[in-house]
């Protein structure tokens, strides 16, 4: 068994015996970010094609963010050859920050492609440390296939939160009103989980109401058994939760799956 070991770690060294040669020298890095983006420009039309509904998903309350100017600036870290552009909203402001300068030929023909959107430009940086994007200026940071292979991402994630608008203003602005749940109180934070998921008290008040009308008829029920009354009872307030509940779960399906691809087939 370990002689198995040790010839199949030799064969390994001696097939990557180039690659460490280059490495000696410094030119495996140079190799790698020239030959990359001509890799990646050619996985991404089919992992695009693969994630097309997921990404269209992602992206689809993108708008939601837009900043108090009424334009959305969007940051792409590690924007490789700018394959997520399809998917971002009309006229949204769209900043590049990757380490490699020879995405830049790839992320012009993207740009050429993708005409709804408003290029600022193309930073060379990695996002370790973005000093060239101004502290609170991005509305959105969007970050795909990327954190797995950099050197430091709580680095990166500190400069993400620093390029990112303050979350207060954001709120505010999305919402065209205070909304900091801090200050929120009981009434209006009722009222915000009533709009959420409306079937809620739907389903309570169906629920107090056939109680109440139960009881109420309990008097006047003649000669029916009492048990039989709130057997009844029971199931019609129960038959009325359980109802509220499958719409719920319906409506929220709705919402959260089918409206944003229709939406997103309509503004294609
Ligand atoms: C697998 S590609 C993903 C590209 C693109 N985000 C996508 O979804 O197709 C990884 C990208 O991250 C970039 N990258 C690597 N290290 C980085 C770092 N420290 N900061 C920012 N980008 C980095 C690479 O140059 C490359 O463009």
């Amino acid at each position: 068994m370990a002689l198995t070991i040790f010839i199949l770690r030799l064969a390994v060294c001696i097939l990557a015996f180039p690659m460490y040669l280059l490495d000696f020298l410094g030119l495996w890095n140079w190799i790698c970010k020239q030959w990359f983006p001509y890799f990646l420009a050619r996985f991404t039309v089919m992992y695009n094609k693969q994630m097309e509904s997921k990404k269209q998903e992602l992206f689809s309350n993108l708008r939601e963010f837009t900043g108090p100017s009424g334009k959305l600036s969007l940051l792409e870290l590690g924007c490789g050859t700018g394959a997520n552009f399809k998917f971002y909203p009309s006229g949204c402001q769209v900043t590049c920050v990757d380490p490699n300068p020879n995405f830049e030929k790839f992320l012009i023909k993207s740009i050429a492609q993708n005409r709804h959107l408003q290029f600022e430009r193309f930073i060379v940086a990695a996002g370790e440390n973005m000093y060239q994007v101004a502290s609170g200026s991005m509305d959105v940071v969007v970050c795909t296939l990327v954190l797995c292979s950099v050197k430091n991402q709580e680095q990166i994630l500190q400069e993400v939160c620093r390029v990112l608008r303050p979350l207060l203003e954001r709120r505010m602005s999305s919402d065209n009103q205070w909304s900091a749940d801090e200050d929120e109180g009981q009434l209006s934070r009722l009222i915000r989980k009533s709009r959420d998921s409306p079937f809620v008290p739907v389903g309570i008040a169906g629920f107090v109401t056939v109680v109440s009308y139960g009881l109420y008829k309990l008097k006047y029920r003649r000669d029916q058994k009492m048990s039989i009354h709130l057997i009844h009872m029971r199931v019609a307030a129960q038959g009325f939760v359980v109802g509220a509940v499958t719409l719920g779960v319906l409506y929220s399906m709705y919402k959260d799956y089918i409206r944003p691809r229709f939406f997103n087939r309509y503004k294609k």
